[in-house]
C-alpha cells in the first residue's frame, strides 16, 4: 500500500488506533473517511480536523454496512483502501453460559463477521479501482492465547488466516490484503488498558505503523518490533514460555 494519495474508509476510527492512524494517514496526503457508531465522537473529529470525512456505522447490522459504504462510494467514488478496524474486546469465564455466551456472540459479530461482510459489500468496487488494498486487523492474540479472552483469540486468529486466504484468491485482481498485527496498544479496548505499562503507548504504535507502510510498502503484514513476541513464539520455539509470560505465570 502507497502511503499517500489513497481514499481510505476506516469503519472503527472514532477512537483508538483508528482515530489515530485517520490523523496520520490524512497528514500524508489521503482523502480519509471515519466511521462507528458514535456521532457525537463523529461530530468532533469532523470539527477537529477538516477534510476528514465521517460516515455513521454500525458493523454489526448487515443494513447499515450496506447504506454507509454505499453513501462512501457516493461521496468518494476512488475509494481505493478498506481498513476493517472495528473491534470489541471482552473478558469471558468458560465455566458456564452466563459466562461468556452473550459476549462470545458479539466478539464474532463485530470481529469475524463485521469484516466479512464489509469485504463483501466493497470487495466488486475495489477490483475496479487500479490499486487498491484491504487492510485487516488482527493482533499478537491471534498467535498467542490471552486465557481471559478466548472468543476475542479466536476471531483475531479467524482474521489472520481469512487474511491469508482471501490474498490467495485475488492476486488476479487489483486488490492486496494487508494484516496489521497490533501488540497491546494503550487504548480504550479494554477497561485500564490506557494506562497500562505493559501496552504500547499509542503514539508510538502509530508512528511506527506509517514507518513500515512508508519503507515496506509491498508486506503482506504490518508488525511493529514489539509484537514480535507474541506473533513469533511457535516459529521461535518458545511458545509455551510466550504464553507463560502472557497469562502472568512464567516461573522466572
Ligand atoms: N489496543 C490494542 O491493544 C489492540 C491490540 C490488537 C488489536 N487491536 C484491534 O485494533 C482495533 C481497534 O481497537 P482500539 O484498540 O483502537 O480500541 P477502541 O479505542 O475501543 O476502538 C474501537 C473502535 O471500534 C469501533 N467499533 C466497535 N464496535 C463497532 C461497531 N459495532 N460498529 C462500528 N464501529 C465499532 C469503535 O467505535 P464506536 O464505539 O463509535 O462504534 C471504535 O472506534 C480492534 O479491532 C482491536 O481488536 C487492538
Amino acid at each position: 500500500m502507497n502511503i499517500t494519495g489513497n481514499t481510505i474508509f476506516i469503519p472503527g476510527a472514532t477512537s483508538g488506533i483508528g482515530l489515530a492512524l485517520a490523523i496520520q494517514l490524512q497528514s500524508r496526503g489521503n482523502t480519509v473517511i471515519v466511521g462507528g457508531r458514535r456521532t457525537d465522537l463523529l461530530h468532533q473529529i469532523a470539527t477537529d480536523h477538516p477534510g476528514i470525512d465521517t460516515v455513521q456505522i454500525d458493523t454489526t447490522d448487515a443494513d447499515s454496512i450496506r447504506s454507509a459504504t454505499m453513501q462512501v462510494i457516493a461521496a468518494h467514488p476512488h475509494l481505493n483502501v478498506l481498513i476493517a478496524m472495528a473491534g470489541i474486546m471482552r473478558i469471558e469465564d468458560w465455566h458456564s453460559a452466563r459466562g461468556f455466551l452473550e459476549q462470545a456472540e458479539s466478539t464474532v459479530t463485530t470481529n469475524l463477521l463485521g469484516p466479512i461482510r464489509l469485504i463483501g459489500e466493497l470487495i466488486e468496487h475495489l477490483q475496479r479501482q487500479p490499486d487498491a488494498t484491504i487492510v485487516t486487523v488482527s493482533s499478537g492474540l491471534a498467535f498467542a492465547p490471552l486465557a481471559v479472552t478466548p472468543t476475542y483469540n479466536a476471531t483475531k486468529a479467524a482474521i489472520h488466516m481469512l487474511s491469508e486466504s482471501i490474498r490467495l484468491q485475488l492476486a488476479d485482481t487489483t486488490v492486496k490484503v494487508v494484516e496489521l498485527v497490533p501488540p497491546a496498544v494503550r487504548t480504550a479496548l479494554l477497561p485500564g488498558q490506557q494506562e497500562s505499562p505493559v501496552a504500547m503507548p499509542l503514539d508510538e504504535f502509530v508512528d511506527e505503523v506509517m514507518y513500515l507502510i512508508e519503507n515496506n510498502p509491498g508486506a503482506n503484514e504490518i508488525q511493529v518490533e514489539r509484537v514480535g513476541f507474541l506473533r513469533f513464539g511457535e516459529a521461535r520455539g518458545d511458545y509455551d514460555q510466550v504464553v507463560a509470560v502472557l497469562n502472568g505465570s512464567d516461573p522466572h
